[in-house]
């Protein structure tokens, strides 16, 4: 194989293959998701892996993940596509689209891709679980959408995952508050450099997310959104808060958490967890997108929701050293073929169909050979059928972490097999 044979073959820069055992944690993850949006009243949304890149465009003009991350293609037809870079504007896209019935409460698990300089945690495509609820603007469903989101974590056994809240306010309040801040900024920062001053000028509020060391003096004493709600944002800030602690939800003001998107209005928040780096240690977001549909051509609709990186979370775990799924046996039964072929194979039918996990070894190896493959499958229980027991009409059953060995009868296999499925459970 040539050098750069052996670089195509690979999967490319900042993506990865997610194979077993991680798998089974990945898709654990999203199960209890998709538990907990049922339980919430949520409907999953499968929206297309690229959109006409103009419904990105929409949302991002000052943000690097759609002018400079963004993947870009002309199809056969000529048209401009672009791969998700987010989640949120193909959503509120399918709502304007197809107008369900207000109040619409979405969720949905989905890669994104965005050309970042990839690291642990940052990668060109990762996943996001996320939900949205368009058609209204109750301070209720703010709440509701962030309880969602943090009883998520807490589900998962997390810590050290803290909540930041602000509110970006109306747009009005927010114009008048962008004059003010690059005003402060220009002034404070002038000997900052070209990079500031530009960025100052022409997108104030991303200054304050800037991770610069040599900027953050002038970013801590810069005025504050907060001060320049108007009254609605302001008592709709107010009944978020208090609801958060009708629900004892622990909750920090973060008054320069500007979040990476355009379209945000009124309540933003993000997860963090002490647990990860700094550079990246978000493990979701979100906030109020109350113009965002009008935007698209749409009616006004107010919307809410949040997007949480898969592959952060099970950084996380780790982590904080929680295990989520993949921990027990990953089989309830191998079955060893002892020559009879056609009864073994009826047998992990039979127990497959009656809701167990059972496996077996095919290409006629010995029985020495399949013992070995049961305690490789992380099997619980290794079931051997051979002609002794099938004279008894019995199955012999091995612990495969205890190695003791019992004889059941055969039509009370599956159900033995349960129980102990149960109890390991408990
Ligand atoms: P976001 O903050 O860009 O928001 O992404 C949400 C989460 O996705 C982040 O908190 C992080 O966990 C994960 N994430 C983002 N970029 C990467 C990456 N390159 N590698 C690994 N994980 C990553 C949004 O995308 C909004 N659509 C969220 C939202 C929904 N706002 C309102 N509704």
């Amino acid at each position: 194989m040539t050098e750069d044979a052996g670089a195509i073959y690979r999967a490319p820069v900042g993506t990865h293959d997610v194979l077993a055992p991680e798998s089974t944690r990945w898709i654990e993850v999203v199960r209890r998701f998709a538990d907990r949006a049922e339980r919430f009243g949520y409907g999953l949304v499968i929206t297309p892996l690229f959109e006409h890149a103009e419904v990105f465009e929409r949302v991002g003009a000052s943000t690097d993940v759609v002018r400079k991350e963004m993947y870009e293609l002309t199809d056969r037809g000529g048209r401009r596509l672009a791969l998700r870079p987010e989640g949120t504007a193909p959503v509120v896209r399918a709502y304007v689209q197809h107008h369900p019935t207000p109040p619409w409460k979405a969720w949905y698990v989905a890669p994104n891709f965005r050309y970042e300089r990839p690291q642990k945690g940052r990668y060109r495509q990762h996943w996001q679980l996320g939900a949205e609820v368009l058609g209204i603007d109750d301070p209720d469903v703010d709440v509701e959408v962030i309880a969602f989101a943090h009883g998520f974590y807490v589900d998962l056994g997390l810590r050290q995952v803290r909540l930041r809240i602000n509110s970006m306010g109306a747009p009005s309040d927010r114009a008048v508050y962008i004059d003010v801040l690059r005003k402060y900024l220009l002034d404070h920062g002038a000997s900052l450099g070209e990079e500031f001053l530009t960025r100052a000028e022409q997108h104030p509020l991303r200054v304050l997310d800037a991770k610069k060391e040599e900027w953050q003096d002038v970013i801590e004493r810069a005025p504050q959104l907060t001060e320049y709600l108007g009254d609605a944002a302001r008592v709709h800030f107010e009944r978020v808060q208090e609801g958060l602690e009708a629900l004892a939800i622990p909750h920090e003001l973060s008054p320069r958490l500007v979040r990476g998107f355009d379209y945000y209005t009124s309540t933003t928040f993000e997860f963090a967890s002490d647990a990860l780096d700094a550079a990246q240690d978000a493990v979701g977001g979100g906030g109020r997108y109350d113009q965002l549909a009008e935007e698209m051509g749409g009616k006004p609709t107010p919307g809410i929701g949040f997007g949480i990186g898969i592959e952060r979370v099970l950084i996380t775990c780790e982590a904080e050293g929680v295990t989520v799924g993949g921990d027990g046996p990953a089989l309830d039964a191998f079955v060893i073929d002892n020559g009879l072929g056609e009864a073994s194979t009826l047998l992990v039918a039979a127990l497959r169909e009656a809701g167990l996990r059972a496996d077996r070894a095919y290409g006629g190896r010995s029985v020495k050979a399949q013992w070995k493959l049961a305690d490789r499958s992380r099997a619980a229980y290794g079931v051997m059928l051979g002609a002794d027991e099938l004279a008894r009409d019995a199955v012999a059953v091995k612990d495969l972490a205890t190695s003791t060995q019992i004889e059941i009868p055969r039509e009370q296999v599956a159900g033995w097999l349960l129980a102990r499925r149960e109890e390991r459970s408990k």
